[in-house]
Formats: C-alpha cells, sequence, structure tokens
C-alpha cells in the first residue's frame, strides 16, 4: 500500500506516519528528514537546500524528485510507503505519476489533513523530538509521559528544528498555499483524495486515517 499525507506544516504528517509505519509495516518517505540528513551530512545537495529551508522556501524539484525515485527503489520500500512532505507542487505530483507508472506501483489513497492556518504556529513552535530516535513530541500536546524521557527509546536529549520559528512558519504556509494546495484538485479529479480533520486530537485523526485507508 503506498500513501500520500497531505497537508500544511504541523498538520501532524509526521506524527500520523509514523503511526502508520508501525501499525501498516510501511516506510515513512519523508522528504524534509531527508532533506535535514542531507544538510546534517554536508553533502551537496544538503548545501543547496540549507539556506533555502532556513527560510521556508522550497527546495527545487528537480532535486526533490530524483531523490524520492532513488529512495522508493531501496528494498525496504517494496512492501510500501507514506510520503511525507512529497508531492508539494503541481510538476512533482505529475512527476510522481510518471516514475509509479515506470516502477509498475500504484497509489492507494491520497489523505488530506485539514488544519486551519491559526493554530499551526503554535504547533510547530511547541515541537520536538527525541534526538536519538525521532519520536515526536509537543511542549502542550503530546509531552513525553516521565518529563525529560522518550517514551520509545528511554533517550533523554531532545531537539527543535532550526525552521521551526513563527517567521519561518508564516513563509511555509504561504508557500503551500501558493505552490502545494492547488495539487488538491489534481487528486481529486483522479478520485484518490480523502479528507480528515486534522483539528481533532492525534489518536481521533489516526481512527479517521484508518477509517479512509479501510475503505478506499
Ligand atoms: P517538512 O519537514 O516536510 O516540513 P512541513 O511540511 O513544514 O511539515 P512539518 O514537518 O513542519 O509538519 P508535520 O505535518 O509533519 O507535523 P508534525 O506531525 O510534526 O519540510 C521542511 C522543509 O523541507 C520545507 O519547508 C522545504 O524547504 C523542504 N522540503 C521538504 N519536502 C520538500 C519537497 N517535496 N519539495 C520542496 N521542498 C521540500 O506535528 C507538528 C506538531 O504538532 C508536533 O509537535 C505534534 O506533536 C503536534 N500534533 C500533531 N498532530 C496533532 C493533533 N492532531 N493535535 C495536536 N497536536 C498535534
Ligand atoms: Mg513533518
Amino acid at each position: 500500500m503506498n500513501v500520500i499525507l497531505l497537508g500544511p506544516p504541523g498538520a501532524g504528517k509526521g506524527t500520523q506516519a509514523k503511526r502508520l509505519e508501525k501499525r501498516h509495516k510501511l516506510v515513512q518517505l519523508s522528504t524534509g528528514d531527508m532533506l535535514r540528513a542531507a544538510v546534517a551530512s554536508g553533502s551537496e545537495l544538503g548545501q543547496k537546500a540549507k539556506a533555502l529551508m532556513d527560510a521556508g522556501h522550497l527546495v527545487p524539484d528537480d532535486l526533490m524528485i530524483a531523490m524520492i525515485s532513488d529512495r522508493i527503489d531501496q528494498p525496504d520500500c517494496a512492501g510500501g510507503f507514506i510520503l511525507d512532505g512529497f508531492p508539494r507542487t503541481t510538476a512533482q505530483a505529475e512527476a510522481l505519476d510518471s516514475m509509479l507508472a515506470e516502477k509498475g506501483l500504484k497509489l492507494h489513497s491520497v489523505i488530506e489533513m485539514k488544519v486551519n492556518d491559526d493554530i499551526l504556529v503554535g504547533r510547530i513552535t511547541g515541537r520536538f523530538t527525541c534526538a536519538k530516535c525521532g519520536a515526536g513530541y509537543h511542549d502542550s500536546f503530546q509531552k513525553p509521559k516521565e518529563p525529560g524521557v522518550c517514551d520509545n527509546c528511554g533517550g533523554t536529549e531532545f531537539k527543535r528544528r532550526a525552521d521551526d520559528n513563527e517567521a519561518t512558519v508564516r513563509t511555509r504556509l504561504e508557500a503551500y498555499h501558493a505552490q502545494t494546495a492547488p495539487i488538491l484538485p489534481y487528486y481529486s479529479d483522479k478520485g484518490v483524495l480523502k479528507a480528515v480533520d486534522g483539528m481533532a486530537g492525534i489518536d481521533e485523526v489516526t481512527d479517521q486515517i484508518e477509517d479512509v485507508l479501510g475503505a478506499a
């Protein structure tokens, strides 16, 4: 099963992708995480992407399309994957269709996570992740059970993203509305788009996604 999670910054794509990974044995393909790894490694891609990401702008389509195509070819994706953060432009959506056709793969569902802009800044500026295993948390909405200790791996170090400040979030939201939201009609015309209420609590959103996956 190959699924796309589509939604603005802070919609909960990463949170829900991690849950789908565990429940359905799918691989989360987060282009944001891949780019952050490239930045941390200092690779050529990372050097090209860093300033754009820090400012909240999108990384060029050709780089993203090549990166995701290579990743889908890796053996761990054979059992299915969740695209989190890709596609983000019409050019990426069209390129994804071509690459899936070439690779003999199909899309099961495209799930839009609908969230109002006004709550996204709070979600993003309160976010942090475990430095060891990457589990995601929030200062108010998703605290570790024991303060300072990761529920998943027991790690005690946490980190916050360089682009998780209010000014950058506003630019990322503008990019979402200008460049990413226009791909919603592309998928609704194909009959694969389903929406969930991303304003609901984290567990309820998971239930809605499970309903979509079960029904499709
Ligand atoms: P990326 O890493 O994809 O960031 P994003 O799209 O801005 O989305 P986020 O990761 O910020 O949010 P999320 O939806 O995953 O929310 P989360 O689950 O963490 O991309 C970063 C940058 O990389 C881009 O700006 C761009 O520069 C570049 N890039 C990446 N892909 C690209 C592409 N394809 N093309 C071009 N450039 C690309 O949740 C947020 C917080 O809210 C968490 O703390 C969580 O605990 C909490 N939360 C989640 N759900 C709920 C809920 N239902 N209720 C309450 N709290 C919740
Ligand atoms: Mg994310």
